[in-house]
């Protein structure tokens, strides 16, 4: 067995010639990460879910040993909104658990140079202090819709620290806010807030409807990263010395999903009236993630909200053209 105990301090200098595994790479980030990749002279290792099923230790094993990636952004994971986490909340926390422990562990086990983890923004306690820094990771209680989804993610960072304390691995873990951007999720059971709004503001205006509603009462305050911007991101952490274990990458700003849905339904030409269902949970009242971490790194977001918006609404309108990815939104 080969052991990544790594005495440098873990920068990449460059992707020219590296054999890199993006796990996930058919979802929302992970063809935003190998569309980031392109040009950068890398050999991408991409496996869907039929060639390398990451619930299944033995493939995974058998795949990382035959294939030998030297760097791997770990993008795959079972994902869904408010309502997915609600109703399914064992799956979360055991897909997850299980992706982590083959990936990570698969990792350290094939000697993998360098990995950067996706976690999220609901690992943090529901109260954190805002903006939120990394070190309110495990200060109290989380949100308990989705505590299942961010109990694994929680595990997942643990893992890449540990590893590192224990072996030397240098694995690292981002958290993101709400990500939104080409190839979302539209599934009116498992979207996030920028899908569901999306695809409620269209259909209200398609059936000349005068309204169209919006879950919990519109208060809630939301962080947004187009995912191009954190498919950048990670590329910066990947290429940093590995000082941090941990880095938050937000946009630096929240809106009110009140504001947000309004700025969606300019975007989608929905001239009626949102209305704010209450008896649905609003989820965290406020996650503004401190990203001064990588900011110290150089990087910064370069999407600007209402334009990557319109070009999320123009994918949205070629995936109900494209019979095979409307299959995909339940459609
Ligand atoms: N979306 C957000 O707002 C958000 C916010 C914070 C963090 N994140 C994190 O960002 C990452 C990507 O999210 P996303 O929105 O891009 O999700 P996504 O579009 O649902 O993509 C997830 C990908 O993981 C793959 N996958 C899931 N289970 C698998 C398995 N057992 N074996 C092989 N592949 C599997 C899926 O494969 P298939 O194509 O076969 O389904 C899909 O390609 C996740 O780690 C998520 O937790 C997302």
């Amino acid at each position: 067995m080969a052991s990544t105990q790594n005495q440098q301090d873990g920068t990449i200098a460059s992707f020219e010639g590296k054999r890199i595994w993006v796990t996930g790479h058919r979802g929302m980030l992970g063809s935003a990460m190998v569309r980031s990749l392109a040009g950068e002279g890398a050999e991408l290792l991409l496996t869907t879910r039929e060639e390398v099923d990451l619930c299944n230790q033995a493939a995974v094993y058998a795949w990382m040993e035959a294939n030998r990636p030297e760097l791997v952004f770990h993008i795959g994971a079972k994902v869904g909104g408010i309502h997915a986490n609600a109703t399914l909340p064992a799956d979360f926390v055991r897909e997850n658990l299980l992706i982590q422990c083959n990936v990570i562990d698969g990792a350290y086990r094939s000697g993998v140079q360098k990995l950067v983890f996706v976690a999220s923004n609901c690992t943090y306690p529901s109260l954190a202090p805002q903006p939120i820094a990394e070190d309110a990771l495990l200060t109290g209680p989380l949100d308990a819709n989705i505590r299942s989804y961010a109990v694994s993610k929680i595990a997942g960072i643990e893992m890449c620290s540990a590893y590192r304390r224990q072996y030397g691995c240098n694995f690292v873990a981002v958290i993101p806010p709400n990500l939104y951007g080409p190839g979302d999720n539209y599934h009116p059971q498992h979207s996030h807030v920028v899908a569901g709004i999306l695809r409620r503001a269209h259909e209200a205006k398609m059936q000349g409807a005068d309204e169209f509603v919006v879950w919990g009462d519109g208060t809630p305050r939301r962080e947004l990263l187009h995912v191009d911007d954190l498919a950048d991101a990670m590329k910066y952490v990947m290429r940093a010395p590995t000082t941090h274990d941990l880095y938050n990458v937000g946009c630096g700003h929240d809106l009110a999903i009140s504001e947000l849905a309004s700025i969606i339904a300019d975007v989608v030409g929905f001239k009626g009236r949102i209305v704010y269902d209450a008896s649905k949970p609003n989820g965290t009242m406020r996650k503004l993630l401190d990203s001064s971490r990588i900011r110290a790194l150089g990087w910064v977001p370069k999407v600007d909200e209402r334009l990557g918006l319109r070009s999320a609404y123009q994918d949205f309108m070629q995936i109900l053209e494209d019979p095979a990815r409307r299959a995909r939104i339940g459609d």
